[in-house]
Formats: C-alpha cells, structure tokens, sequence
C-alpha cells in the first residue's frame, strides 16, 4: 500500500494490496484519471491524457487551446456539470449568479496514515494507521469559491478503495448543491458488462447482467431508502468474465438513502461510471461556511473473476466495515417469533416456544413486532413504545426472567422510523409524519414515515426505545422499516431546504442507530426492511447482520442469497428455517446455514423426526461457525445459470477444510453431476468425513467427484465436510 506524489511527472498513483489508480494534474489544473486496474510498477503516461475531442462540438479550455484535449473526451477524474464536459457529471452547483457550471481544478493535496470517520455518516474504517492511506485533493472552482475535497483511501491487505468528497462554501454568498456523487471513474473503452442487484419484496437481490451500451444506463433509488428494486451495488466486468476469470470493478455505495449508479458510454467508446447520492429530489442548501460530506463508496477490482471480487468484498466488510462486539464474538443462534405467531402472542406462548426450543440447543428468543402499544395487527400504534401488559401482563421483566430461566437469551422488535395514525404518538404530534403542505400523504402498511429528521422527533423516539431497553435485560434488537417514503417533506424545513428532506432523513436514521449502538454496545443488532428492503453497507456499519429476505422458500432463498453474495459477506445475511412446506427441513437447514441461521417457527409443532434433524443442524452450526464466517464462499452453480442445481462452498481461509452444499432445485433424470470443487491447496489432502475417503486439492479441483444420485428428488440437498489431514 502506497500512495506517491511523482513531482516530475505530476502524478499521483495510489496502489492497495494489488491495485493501481493514477491521477495526473494536467495543464491548468485539470485532474485527469488515467488508470484504475491491476498494479504497475511505473508512471510513463506519456500520451495518456489524449482523447478523440469532436471537432468543434467538444469544447476547447482557451488557455490550452485547440491541442487535442477537451474536458468532453478527457478522462476528468471528478466531471463537472457544464464547463466543456458534457458526459454524465458527479458535481452540479448553483451559484449566487443562477448558474450552474461547475468547474473545479487542483489546488493542494496532503496524503497521511490512518482513515478518518466521515461527520454523520457511517464508513469503513482502519483497524491501525498502518493499514489505510488517505490522499486528500483540495479542488476549486475559481469563479464561485467552491471548495471540493477529493478523498481517496487505499487499504494494504486487500485491493480496496474508497472514495468520498466534501464541498465548502468559503464565501459569503449561499450555494446549491444540486448533485454531488462520491465516485467518477473514468475507463478507457466500454467493452464490459454491467452487473447490478434487483428485486422486490420477497425477492431481493437477482442478479442482473447486461453489455454496456452507447448512452447512459444504471440503477438508482427514489424510494427514500436503498430499496428492494435495485441494490446500491454494481460491477463493471470485462465481456466474458465469469466466477473466476476475467476483469471486474465492484462499487458499492455506503449509504442507505436514494443512490443512484449510472455508466456512460460516450462518443469515443469509454465509459464514465458515477456512483452517490440520487441527485433527482435532492439539493442540499450550502450556506456560507457551511461544509456538505458525501458518502463513502467503496471500490475493489480484480482480474481474477466475479466470484474473487465477492470474495474481496466479504473480507473487507467482516474486517473493516462491520463492528462491535459481535465482530467477532460468536452470535446466539436465534427463533424469532414472527412466523410462528404473528400478532397473536402473550407471555405464556412465548415462554412455551423458549421451553421447546431451548431442548434443540436454541439460544435466544426474539420477540417481533405486536408487544407495544394497543398492536394486534398492523393498523396501529408504531410509535408507541411501551408494553401491551394485556399481552405481556407486568410487562417484560417477568417474561425476560422466565426466558432467561430456559437459559435462553431475549431479543426484541422495533420500527423507530414509523408512526400509525392509530397511535397516542399521532394524535399529540400529528405533524410528526413526513409529509408536504397541503397534500394528504400516501398511506403503506396503514402507516406513515415518522419525520426523524427532526431532532424533537428523535429525542422523543429515543427515550422511548432508551427506557425499555435499559429497564429491561435485552440481548437483541431487530430493527425494521416497512414502507418506503412518499410526500417528503419536514414541517420544519424552510422552502430553500425542502430538497434537503430525503439525506436529512437517513442522517436522522443514523443518529438513532449510532445512538443505540453507543449506549448499549452489547447489544446484538439486526437490520431489516420489510425484509432484505434496505440491505447496505451503510445498515452493516450499524448492524452486523441484516434479514436478507421475509421470503424463508428454501429454494426461493438460493436466488436471493446467490444475488446477496455478490458484495454482502455470509455473517451479514439473516437467514432462519420456517414451517414452509417447499422441502424437508434438511433442505431449509442446509440452505439457511449459508447466512446467520436461526428458527421462526413454532417449535412445539416440529414432528419427533424433524426435531432430530432440527438438533443436527444446531450442533452443525456451532462446528461449523468459524467456518461460514470466516471462510471463502465459491459459488459453484448459480441458480441463475442452472434450472436444476444450485451449490456453493465454503473454503476456511487457511484452506484447511471446507463445505460443500448442493440443493436439486428440479430434478432431471439421465443427468450427471460432477462437481469441481474451488480454492483449495493443490498439494494438501482432504479426507470426506462422511465415507473417510482422501483426494489431494489438485485431485478435488481438477478431477471433481461424481456427486451423480446424491441428490434425487426435487428439494433435497447433500452436504459434504472435508478437513486436511
Ligand atoms: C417485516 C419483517 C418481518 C417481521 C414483520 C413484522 O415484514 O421483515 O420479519 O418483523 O415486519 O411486522
């Protein structure tokens, strides 16, 4: 890891672990990106800087004049909006003048050790000084005064970048900032696929796969969060790139609000890829000394294929994105009460699930939402958080005792960003919902967003989720957020700042989350949405896993948790066995034991021989923990390639054991099945602990075994364990 200032040459190059990126200061400052790839040893971009300007239709800067440079085909690190480059532009401020162009140039620089947290915003972090460098560029635009801070880190373990860029107003005059984008990239052809995360509810995170093409193409979100539909992630990969050969760029933005991620392909076949803030319903009001932080996107490159550059994300995000104790501290395996009673529960059903889960070796009981306010079903009091004692009589100090008494630990459900209009909260503080003057807000769920960007709305909901939590002996929170937000707006911002409502809201999001993970820091957080609606890397700063998916289908499951891979780690995606009927229970154990695993169901209804296997799959977890959270994931057949399997494996980062597991999604008779098997040491041996039998690594990746007939009914799944010996 290093970043180099070369004087002569103007240059800065900026190398991770395995990675180069190449700035240049060029003729009257213009600051061009010259490279991003696999690391070099030298600087001589002799020429680099030349693109194909159209002739007089690409601006010329006056001072350089008409010399083959354009700021319209140049490779602009950071593109600005109107000042000669006309491709998509990270950066548009309003002036005092009324105008909008945009022109910001070298001015200074400063590298330094360590990585700093962003004011207000979560980020990845360095674990010492000595493993992250910064490089700060300070830009200006001459003609306003604007003040932009590039901020570039690079990591010495891993080939990981991250970007961010924060805009001051240093003069006396208010500015609007009407786009601000954390990351511009600059690639000098458009021979690459585009890879992104779509979905809905119940359906999170399919994988999506298209060529570039002239114009713009992207994903983004207006939804108020990061969203169900598309996922603040995507990858730019070279044609022809599969699990394990091939070039591929992942940029994933650290944020939980509206994103937007858009590739340009211009005139002269390169590409510009952006990456921030959706700049459509945002503008952000800079007053005079007043300074705006962007997100922080995160940026990794391999050449060595799709699945190395997942695998460098799940690396990265289990050491230098999610934190707190249980980083590392193993994590109670879960029943969550929501799918076996919804809203119909009291003191006594939920003591008699923890008795009966408690002789499968469950550790914790998690009730979900129906324990507060008058809640019976989803019409009412979100934002009353205090106990129905009709429900859980003398509240939970007697049933937090009883399940403790099990040995079990207890967990709790929250919606803090949420208010019914049925609520004692609504009807004292009826301008509390986000909404705009004289429009009747939609209504999703029979609920409306509460404003959290309002401090007064925050200190109410915190001391209401402050007392029940530090009242009360509560190992878990689950928190949710089940509609998206329509008619925003805050009673409390003034016209000028309305556009500022939707960033505002997630700061208001994360000053709750970082004001829960600072007072009570042992407690287990997991995030949630409807689901898997708001699973970023922003959330996984907070929470260290997040309920992938309200979809518990184990062959529904294989998909979601397949596309959720693509950036997000196996210790990140919440993952529990239901009652659903799709498969046995070996088949929802083995897929749910990719992710956190858990129960939610009632398990005094699990039949003699399901409780068995109910018993393997925990003593599985506990053996095989370390493994899963730590490991290498290789995804051997995707289900988005293949109708009949799907199978994945688990390689410890030693390489000294695996798991394998492999699901028949449909079976197909006449059909052989041989399995290469992937990141293994090619000289160790690797015993079967089923059947004894020991392959060498070279053996096992290049022979395979024949796993013909191991699976033979629709639904079913075979597992295999193999350790060094
Ligand atoms: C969301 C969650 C579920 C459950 C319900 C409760 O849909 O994803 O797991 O907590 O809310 O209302």
């Amino acid at each position: 890891m290093s970043i180099i200032f070369y004087e002569k040459e103007k240059i800065f190059k900026l190398d991770t672990s395995d990675t180069s990126y190449v700035i240049k200061i060029y003729d009257e400052n213009y600051l061009l990106n010259l490279y991003y790839g696999k690391k070099i040893p030298d600087v001589n971009f002799k020429g680099f800087e030349k693109r194909l300007p159209s002739a007089s239709f690409s601006p010329s800067n006056p001072v350089i004049g008409e010399h083959g440079f354009s700021p319209d085909s140049a490779p602009i690190e950071y593109g600005c909006n109107g000042a000669g480059d006309f491709r998509i532009s990270a950066l548009s401020v309003r002036n005092a003048n009324g105008d909008n162009v945009t022109d910001i140039r070298y001015v200074s620089h400063k590298i330094y050790a360590g990585k700093k947290p962003i004011p207000s915003l979560p980020s990845t972090y360095a674990n010492t000084d000595d493993e992250a460098q910064i490089l700060e560029i300070t830009t200006e635009d001459k003609v306003t005064g604007l003040q932009a801070v590039l901020v570039y880190t690079v990591f010495e373990n891993c080939p990981v970048m991250t970007r961010s860029i924060r805009l001051t107003n240093p003069t006396d005059k208010p500015m609007h900032v009407e786009r601000v984008f954390s990351l511009c990239l600059d690639l000098p052809s458009m021979y690459y696929d585009m890879i992104t995360l779509y979905g809905r509810h119940c359906c999170e995170r399919n994988i999506q796969r298209r060529p570039l093409a002239h114009g713009v193409q992207g994903v983004e979100s207006k939804r108020g969060v990061s969203g169900h539909s598309q996922n603040p992630f995507a990858a730019i990969v070279s044609r022809g790139a599969d699990e394990d050969h091939g070039e591929a760029y992942g940029f994933n933005l650290v944020y939980s609000g509206n994103f937007s991620a858009l590739a340009e392909c211009d005139h002269n076949g390169t590409t510009r890829f952006i990456m921030g803030i959706n700049p459509e319903g945002f503008e952000w009001f800079l007053d005079s000394g007043e300074t705006f932080y962007s997100p922080e996107a995160v940026s990794v490159y391999t050449d060595k294929g799709i699945g190395e550059m997942s695998r460098i994300f799940h690396r990265f995000y289990n050491s230098n994105l999610i934190r707190g104790k249980y980083k590392t501290q193993k994590r109670p395996l879960l029943i969550n009460s929501w799918e076996a009673a919804y809203f119909d529960f009291d003191t006594e059903k939920l003591v008699a699930f923890a008795e009966s889960a408690k002789e499968l070796g469950i550790e914790m009981l998690v009730m979900d939402d129906g324990w507060f306010g008058k809640r019976n079903c989803d019409n009412s009091s979100l934002g009353d958080w205090f106990v129905n004692e009709e429900k859980l009589p003398g509240g939970l100090k007697p049933l937090i005792e009883r399940i403790n008494q099990q040995g079990l630990k207890f967990g709790i459900w929250y919606e803090p960003e949420m208010i019914s209009p049925d609520s004692d909260l609504f009807r004292a503080q009826p301008d509390w919902q986000v909404h705009v003057r004289d429009r009747e807000p939609m209504i999703g769920r029979n609920q409306y967003v509460l404003d959290v960007s309002r401090e007064d709305v925050r200190e109410n909901i915190w001391g209401q989720i402050y007392k029940v939590l530090s009242e009360n002996k509560i190992d878990y929170v689950k928190w949710d957020f089940n509609r998206n937000i329509s008619d925003a707006g805050s009673a409390l911002l003034p016209p000028e700042r309305s556009k500022e409502f939707f960033h505002r809201f997630i700061l208001g999001t994360y000053d709750l989350l970082n004001r829960l993970t600072t007072a009570f820091p042992d407690i287990l957080l997991e995030g949630c949405s409807g689901g898997g609606g708001r699973f970023d890397p922003a959330m996984l700063a907070f929470s260290p896993q997040i309920w992938t998916s309200d979809n518990t289908d184990p062959i529904e499951r294989l998909y979601i948790q397949f596309g959720t891979s693509m950036c997000y780690p196996a210790s990140a995606q919440g993952a529990h066995v239901s009652a659903c009927d799709r498969t046995g229970y070996k088949t929802k154990g083995d897929v749910a034991m990719w992710g956190t695993f858990g129960y939610e169901l009632d398990p005094r209804k699990l039949t003699p021989e399901d409780r068995e296997i109910v018993k393997n799959h925990v003593a599985s977890y506990h053996k095989y923990y370390d493994l899963i959270r730590g490991g290498d994931l290789y995804r051997l057949i995707s289900p988005f390639e293949n109708s009949r399997l799907a199978a994945w494996q688990i390689v410890a980062g030693d390489k000294s054991s695996f798991l394998f597991t492999m699901v028949c999604m449909l079976k197909k008779d006449n059909v052989m099945t041989f399995v290469k098997f992937k990141g293994l040491d090619e000289n160790a041996r690797y015993k079967n602990e089923a059947d004894g039998e020991i392959y060498s690594g070279a053996f096992l990746m290049n022979v395979g075994l024949n796993l013909t007939g191991c699976v033979n009914r629709d639904g079913e799944s075979f597992t295999a364990y193999f350790t060094q010996v």
